[in-house]
């Protein structure tokens, strides 16, 4: 795709996910009539991620029709080069407990590459945007990673879920504090890759995590200056991967620990 059509593709999505996260945030307002159902272990899905997921479809699907569309809760519709891919809410469990860190999610992947996100925050009015080639911003001012080099002043966030083996999990913990890095588990792994790009943290790495959670995100960590794993390997649609971002000055020390 030619560089306005990016630039009209990137617009509307960010106007695409404030909607979503005024229609989440007023169900995280009343949360205490949500539906939620499980879909395995310490893995649920609400209403409002449903609904939300329909309402960026419709959106998206009507403003470019010819694009194909991944969403956690409805998966794969169309089979065009351009694909959305979305996380309704990332951050559920955190959502439904009534814990003000998650938000809406939307990237935009072509052949194996992606060309813009958006994530916002609504609760904290936070929109983190980036464009191949344009930059990465919060609300519009540009963003950047940190450039720390010393694990010991270093913060990074970990996710963790029963989707992998629990073994390793504890060992890349005591790998981090060994090394005297501060780590957080904040329960969302979008904002874990936005909150790095902003220089909040200095890294973001989880064992196993899918396109969805990540694809918003990817392209503002690379045009905030981070750097990131080989996530979009060709089975990573079915598969997910590995993701480890981080600022360049801690990126290859944090893949020896993790690597170890
Ligand atoms: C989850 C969150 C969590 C991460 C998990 C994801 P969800 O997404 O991003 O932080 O550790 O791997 O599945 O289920 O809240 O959309
Ligand atoms: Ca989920
Ligand atoms: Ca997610
Ligand atoms: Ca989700």
């Amino acid at each position: 795709m030619d560089s306005d059509q990016l630039e009209q593709r990137a617009r509307v999505a960010a106007t695409v996910v404030r909607e979503a996260g005024a229609l989440a945030l007023d169900y995280f307002r009343r949360r205490g009539d949500l539906r939620i159902d499980s879909k395995g272990l310490q893995d649920m899905v609400s209403q409002a991620d449903r609904e939300c997921e329909d309402l960026i479809f419709a959106r998206l699907s009507e403003a470019f029709p010819a694009d194909s569309f991944l969403g956690e809760e409805g998966g794969l519709r169309g089979t065009g080069s351009a694909m959305w891919v979305v996380d309704p809410i990332d951050g559920t469990a955190n959502f439904v407990r009534g814990i003000p860190h998650w938000c809406v999610s939307i990237g935009l992947i072509e052949d194996g590459r992606a060309l813009c996100g958006v994530l916002y925050d609504p609760v904290a009015d936070e929109l983190f945007a980036g464009v191949a080639g344009g930059g990465a911003t919060l609300n519009g001012a540009p963003i950047g990673v940190t450039g720390e080099t010393d694990l010991r002043k270093a913060r990074v966030g970990i996710g963790f879920s029963y989707r992998t083996p629990v073994a390793p999990h504890p060992g890349d913990i005591h790998a981090l504090l060994d090394a005297g890095c501060e780590y957080l588990r904040l329960g969302s792994g979008a904002l874990g890759l936005a909150y790095t790009a902003a220089g909040r943290l200095d890294g973001y790495f989880e064992r196993h995590i899918n396109l969805w959670d990540v694809a918003g995100g990817l392209i503002i960590v690379a045009e905030a200056g981070g750097r990131l794993s080989d996530f979009m390997t060709p089975d990573v649609v079915a598969e997910g991967n590995e993701i480890l971002v981080a600022t360049p000055g801690i990126y290859d020390q944090l893949r020896g620990l993790f690597d170890a």
